[in-house]
């Protein structure tokens, strides 16, 4: 018998006896009709049609349609083995299978057609498993396809790590990386399908470490040094009197001869915590383990408890936890945008009408939109009329600089809000800093973790307390 013979003895003819079922012809009409779409939709695509830019196609090409696919490319084995059985126990499995008459053209091609088919299947579902997990790893997925992250999504264009992708600190290294996040993010998609995540989210311990993120792009040691920061800020009097500060924050880093110093430098060493609360705001127990060895710990005499609690190990996103996706406090929003112009410093009393209004609660960014407008409208028309006459076109970019601040920063269906999510680098607006460096973290001896304002910064200028200072500086 020649190889073909037996092939077709043995194989082909077995296949399309047990094959002829309903369960393997709806599998084989559900990959073909599948494959037709994603041929569209893939042809469409590559001549520069296809509205790839719109989440939700990204989700039925990456996901529903291979889905689909697949599914109809196992139910047609599933079909032939459960018809085999079925056969089996009915004791009717023939002892030769009908014969497959290749002299007929009509049977020959229909061969040839699903020869060509299964090569064709096998190129697409590669492509399309390709295409969906890269699809996965855009910021269109994470960010704007998942209702749920809305938040991040919206803050995170804004800062530096705009052009790292959402993966790239959400997703450890390595194939143990992906897999934990795959696992975790297929749970999460599950429970945001059942409507069931928390809100708002929260992720630390979800995180990897920065070992695997941070430290692809960025060296622990690297030599900072100092950094001179300016921070600018409106009262709430009439005239908005705007006052600055200045400080020079010790970074550091690891220096030419190889000394570790400043901020940076004293925690490379190797320091961990037991926090109260999720969001690691209260902690109670610290130790630092010294470049010789020995350990140092430190204990909250405020909070008397126990050592209890997940000890973590202190990494860069304890201080960075804001860096692709901060939010604002409404001081610091209205703040930067009176600097920026964009709210007019001129107009009486507006850091304090402007704050206000944004503290006040409103269902949706139309609802704040509209709200923010008649409210700033109704306030200068009533106390200073002669203004409202004359400058509304300013009045009316200061109300709609207020509604995006204010869409940027809450997001009332995830219980988003000012002040959710703190940002622990400083110690003025959140606790940051003084989580640990509030002078009541003290050791068995008595030691505490310093709190001495010049061990991280000087401050040269307080409220333009030095002007002349400022002056030097070139600061307006
Ligand atoms: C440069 C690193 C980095 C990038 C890029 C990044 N994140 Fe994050 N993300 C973090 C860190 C750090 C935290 C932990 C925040 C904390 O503990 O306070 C976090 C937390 C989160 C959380 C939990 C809720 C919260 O805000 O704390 C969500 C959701 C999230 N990120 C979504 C995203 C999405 C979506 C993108 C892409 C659009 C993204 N992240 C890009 C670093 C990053
Ligand atoms: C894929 C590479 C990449 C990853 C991952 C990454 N960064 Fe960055 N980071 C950069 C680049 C590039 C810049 C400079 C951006 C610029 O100057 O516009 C930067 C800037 C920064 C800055 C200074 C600007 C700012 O926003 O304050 C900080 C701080 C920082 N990164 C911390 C982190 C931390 C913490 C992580 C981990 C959670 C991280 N980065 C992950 C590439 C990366
Ligand atoms: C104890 C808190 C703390 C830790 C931990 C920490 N940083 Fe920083 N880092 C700071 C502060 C404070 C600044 C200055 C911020 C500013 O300019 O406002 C800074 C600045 C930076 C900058 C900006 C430098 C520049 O030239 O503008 C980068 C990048 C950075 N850190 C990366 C990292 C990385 C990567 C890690 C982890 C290995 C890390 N940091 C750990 C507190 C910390
Ligand atoms: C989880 C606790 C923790 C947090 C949060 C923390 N630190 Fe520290 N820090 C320590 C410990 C522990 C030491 C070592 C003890 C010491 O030197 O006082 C230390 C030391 C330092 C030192 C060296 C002090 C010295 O006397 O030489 C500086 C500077 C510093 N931290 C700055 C910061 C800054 C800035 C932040 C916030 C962005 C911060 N730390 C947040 C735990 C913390
Ligand atoms: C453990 C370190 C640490 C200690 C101690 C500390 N600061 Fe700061 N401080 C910071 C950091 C970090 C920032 C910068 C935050 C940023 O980059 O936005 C900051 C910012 C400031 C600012 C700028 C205002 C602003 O909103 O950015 C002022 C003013 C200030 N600190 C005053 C003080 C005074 C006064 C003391 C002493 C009573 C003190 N700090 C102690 C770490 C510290």
């Amino acid at each position: 018998m020649s190889t073909f013979q037996r092939f077709r003895e043995s194989w082909l003819r077995p296949i399309l006896f047990f094959g002829n079922n309903l369960l393997s012809l709806i599998g084989g009409a559900l990959t073909s009709a599948s494959a037709f779409v994603l041929i569209g939709f893939y042809l469409v695509d590559a001549f520069g049609h296809g509205g790839s830019r719109n989440p939700y196609l990204g989700i039925i090409l990456g996901f529903f349609l291979p889905a689909l696919f697949l599914l109809g490319l196992l139910l047609i084995p599933l079909g032939i083995l459960a018809r085999h059985a079925a056969l089996r126990r009915a004791g009717k499995i023939p002892s030769v299978y009908p014969r497959i008459n290749l002299a007929d053209p009509l049977f020959r091609h229909g061969i040839e057609v699903v020869l060509l088919a299964t090569f064709v299947n096998f190129v697409l579902l590669g492509t399309a498993t390709y295409r969906g997990v890269a699809y996965m790893d855009t910021k269109d997925f994470c960010g704007a396809t998942c209702h749920v992250m809305a938040p991040e999504g919206t803050a995170y264009p804004v800062f530096a790590h705009s052009g790292v992708p959402c993966v790239g600190c959400h997703v450890g290294s390595g194939v143990g990386g992906y897999i934990h996040a795959k696992v975790n993010g297929t749970r999460q998609l599950i429970d945001v399908l059942r409507n069931r995540y928390p809100a708002p989210i929260l992720t630390n311990d979800l995180l990897p470490s920065a070992s695997q993120t941070c430290l692809n792009c960025h060296r622990a040691d690297a030599w900072i040094g100092d950094k001179i920061r300016i921070s600018t800020t409106f009262d709430d009097d009439e005239k908005n009197t705007r006052t600055r500060s200045l400080i020079l924050l010790h970074v550091g880093g690891r220096d030419l001869t190889g000394k570790l110093s400043g901020i940076h430098g004293a925690h490379l060493g190797h320091i961990v915590y037991i926090s109260t609360d999720t969001r690691h705001q209260i902690i109670h127990y610290v130790a630092k383990t010294e470049a010789d060895g020995s350990v140092v710990e430190y204990t909250d005499t405020n909070l008397k408890q126990a050592r209890v609690g997940v000890q973590r190990a202190m990494d860069c996103t304890d201080c960075h936890n804001r860096v692709a996706h901060s939010f604002d406090t409404p001081e610091k929003a209205v703040d930067r945008s009176m600097l920026a112009g964009a709210i007019s410093p001129e107009l009486p009393f507006i850091h304090k009408e402007s704050i206000a209004l944004l503290k006040a609660s409103y269902g949706s960014p139309e609802q704040a939109r509209t709200q923010i407008a008649a409210s700033l409208k109704r306030f200068y028309q009533s106390n200073y009329p002669d203004l409202w006459q004359k400058d509304q076109p300013r009045i009316a970019e200061a109300a709609s600089r207020l509604a995006v601040l204010w869409s940027q920063n809450v997001f009332p269906f995830m219980k988003v809000t000012w002040g959710t999510y703190p940002n622990n680098l400083g110690h003025n607006d959140y606790p940051g800093c003084s989580r640990c460096h509030d002078g009541s973290h003290n050791s068995a001896s008595g030691q505490s973790i310093s709190s001495d304002c010049s061990v991280c910064h000087n401050v040269l200028t307080i409220d333009d307390s030095n002007r002349s200072q400022l002056a030097d500086l070139g600061v307006q």
